[in-house]
């Protein structure tokens, strides 16, 4: 596959995507990362193009590293708060996708809803990415596996325990990726919130391919023996807010503490995509403590991007 194939993608949902395609935007995230470490902050791959950044719901790490990966990549980029858009009045999404499309190469979303992603990208001329739904959030799982393969050396066989909402949007890309590239997945939640159908069916698929295995378990302590990689992330997204009291009192034997870290495997690492609400779904003393990658897969996301709006942004 040449990497010129990927110009002009739309990355919506991992699903889309096939494990080799998602192996070239890894590959070049290390050597951007590499070259960035050299000294080489602007490599002008997007010389001259514009990029909107059309954010529905609040963001820090995807707005700044989306920012910074696009000048560091030569091109501009626009940020547009939907509430401050024509769109806040009423202009229809597919009209707003029209115009946009007339002015820049690519249009990055946060929306509410995927659906809003679907009809962009249906009326869109230029690529659509998913910076985050209430479905999915491919660009933190690009992060994410680009910190486990630098942590623990390679995915394939790895022990990825997600503890919290089973049903969560970062959650659902980390299924698919981690199906892709044989990763050993449990998912320790309560039964009332497990992965959207569609998810896991495009994640078992991939596990077919990879080898990957896919668990469910309602007891966190016995979920996390031997793992490799704890995950988690808020109990209460963007969005559910009037769910806020339900979640967090199904959820709350589902906080990642010092007993839980312990459990795992002796080299375990803890993830979070972030923002973290300390002393909910995860203790001051893991988030600082010796497991904590979390500000590594911070930074990676801006590697991953530039990789990802490199290959993609015609
Ligand atoms: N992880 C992540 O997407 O963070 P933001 O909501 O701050 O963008
Ligand atoms: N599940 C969280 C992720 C934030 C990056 C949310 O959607 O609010």
């Amino acid at each position: 596959m040449s990497i010129r194939d990927l110009r002009g993608r739309d990355f919506l949902c991992l699903a889309d995507w096939d494990r080799r395609e998602v192996e070239v935007i890894l590959d070049v995230a290390r050597e951007l990362k590499a070259r960035y470490y050299q000294g080489e902050r602007v490599i002008p791959l997007l010389k001259g193009r514009s990029i909107a950044l059309l954010f529905e719901k609040h963001s820090t790490r995807t707005r700044v590293s989306l920012e910074v990966a696009a000048n560091q990549l030569g091109a501009y980029p626009l940020y547009l708060f939907w509430e401050q858009l024509q769109l806040a009045r009423g202009e229809t999404v597919a009209d707003t996708a029209r115009v946009l499309s007339r002015y820049v190469d690519a249009i990055v979303a946060r929306v509410r809803n995927h659906e809003t992603l679907l009809e962009l990208a249906r009326s869109s001329k230029v690529p659509v990415l998913n910076a985050l739904s209430d479905l999915s959030h491919p660009m933190q799982a690009l992060a994410d596996i680009l910190t486990i393969m630098e942590y623990k050396g390679g995915l394939r066989g790895v022990k990825l325990v997600f503890v919290g909402d089973g049903s969560d949007n970062v959650l659902h890309s980390l299924l698919i990726a981690g199906s892709m590239f044989g990763m050993h997945i449990v998912v320790a939640s309560p039964p009332q919130l497990r992965p959207a159908k569609q998810i896991l069916d495009a994640a078992l698929r991939e596990a077919e391919l990879s080898g990957a295995t896919i668990e469910f378990e309602e007891d966190p302590l016995k979920a996390v023996e031997g793992a490799d990689v704890v995950y988690t992330d808020v109990w209460v997204s963007m969005g559910q807010e009037s769910e806020a009291e339900w979640r967090r009192s199904i959820l709350k034997p589902y906080q990642v503490n010092r007993k839980l870290m312990e459990r795992a495997s002796n080299n375990a690492i803890f993830m979070h995509c972030l923002p973290a609400h300390r002393g909910e779904e995860v203790t001051d003393e893991v988030m600082d403590g010796p497991w904590s990658v979390v500000w590594d897969q911070a930074e990676n996301r801006l590697h991953t991007e530039k990789a990802l709006l490199s290959l993609v942004v015609p």
